[in-house]
């Protein structure tokens, strides 16, 4: 296939800009917007009224989407939730006593360590599914059931549209299992598909930040090092903001839990150092604002994405607020991944680096 990059400067650019259309599309193949019922996608047949424990696994940004996954499925569903990375996964022989379904996650369906841990889990007998981007890749034709993502082709070797479709389909099968594991009542599920509709707009709503986010990331140059904090859901992208960061601008970055940051993060806090904090205004935002105060204590220069509501609460002076809209919780992962990617796209183009095609990385990995 050849895919033009447009008027845009950069696949990446073109691909964050494409994510209300394929969030829409990815959502609507896991909801009847109509009736505002949670559903499986086309010909797929998968119960989540018997799964009590699942087992993930991804690599890369698919991982922290996975990771992310667990939030979803452990709250709406309550199916416990085990995570590894691929690489792990294939060689650690968990014995996966009590696991129900093995759940994999790829945007190309090629990737060597992911292929290999599905077949291990087939092997082990396991009934195994996969959120996938390329519906005729090697993973998508062996799981038992290929759960599409409708991003179209992704050509940034950094994952972005992807990534916030991936999200979309793991937040609207947690539905959906909790629904069949009787954990979710028709109007609590009318509720959370309704939010999830809301998904495009809000990223919608995420662009309009893009030119102050530009002048954060001109002065990120300046930086060697960069951390990134959030708790529950927002830890997961914690570690993709890292991510995606450091893989297309090179500036070395960390993602942590916000309250691991007193168990070693905190001694590289100073006033040379760049913090992101992720806090929507969700159940432990004043969690993450204790940990921000720790950080304003010793000098850090905070970058604080939130919304309305945080924006107000939080205590300390950020040198840069970004807000976005208040929004139902279930959303969060998906719109906050947003102005991360921006972040790490205009800190590359400001140092020159090639975007989307960052050194030393390959779109698919199909080597170990
Ligand atoms: C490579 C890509 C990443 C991707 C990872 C997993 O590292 O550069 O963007 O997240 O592979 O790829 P997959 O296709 O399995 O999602």
């Amino acid at each position: 296939f050849y895919v033009d990059k447009g008027n845009y400067r950069h696949f990446m650019q073109k691909e964050i800009y494409e994510q209300p259309e394929v969030v829409g599309h990815t959502l609507g193949a896991y909801v009847d917007m109509t009736s505002g019922r949670s559903r499986l996608p086309g010909e797929v047949a998968l119960d989540f009224g018997a799964v009590r424990r699942m087992a993930l696994s991804a690599c890369g940004t698919g991982y922290y989407a996975a990771l992310t996954g667990r939030y979803f499925f452990e709250r709406y569903a309550r199916i416990a939730c085990d995570l590894d990375v691929a690489s792990e996964f294939r060689y650690r022989e968990s014995p996966l006593d009590g696991v129900d379904l093995a759940l994999f996650v790829s945007q190309s369906g090629e990737t060597a360590d992911t292929l290999a841990s599905l077949r291990y889990a087939k092997a082990a007998g396991l009934k195994t599914a996969a959120i996938v981007n390329v519906p005729e890749s090697t993973i998508a034709r062996e799981a038992d059931a290929a759960l599409p993502t409708l991003a179209g082709p992704e050509i940034g070797v950094a994952s972005t549209k992807a990534f916030t479709c991936q999200l979309t389909a793991l937040a609207a099968l947690s539905v959906r299992a909790g629904v069949e594991r009787g954990r979710i009542s028709g109007a609590e599920e009318a509720e959370l598909t309704r939010a999830l509709s809301e998904a495009p707009r809000m990223i919608a709503e995420a662009f309009k930040l893009e030119s102050q986010i530009e002048a954060i990331a001109r002065e990120m140059t300046t930086h060697r090092h960069a951390l990134f904090l959030g708790r529950g859901s927002s830890f997961p992208l914690a570690l993709e903001g890292a991510l995606k960061l450091k893989e297309i601008s090179y500036i070395h970055a960390e993602g942590y839990a916000a309250g691991e940051l007193k168990h070693g993060p905190i001694a590289l806090i100073d006033e040379t150092m760049p913090v992101i904090v992720i806090a929507p205004y969700d159940g432990v935002f004043e969690k993450t604002v204790s940990n921000m105060q720790e950080v304003a204590a010793r000098g850090g220069r905070i970058i604080l994405v939130t919304d309305e509501k945080g924006a107000k609460a939080a205590p300390v002076a950020a040198a840069a607020t970004l807000v976005l809209p208040d929004m139902p919780e279930i959303l969060t992962p998906i719109v906050y991944a947003v102005p991360l990617q921006m972040l790490a796209y205009h800190t590359a183009v400001h140092m020159g680096t090639d975007v989307d095609q960052p050194r030393n990385l390959a779109k698919s990995v199909t080597v170990e």
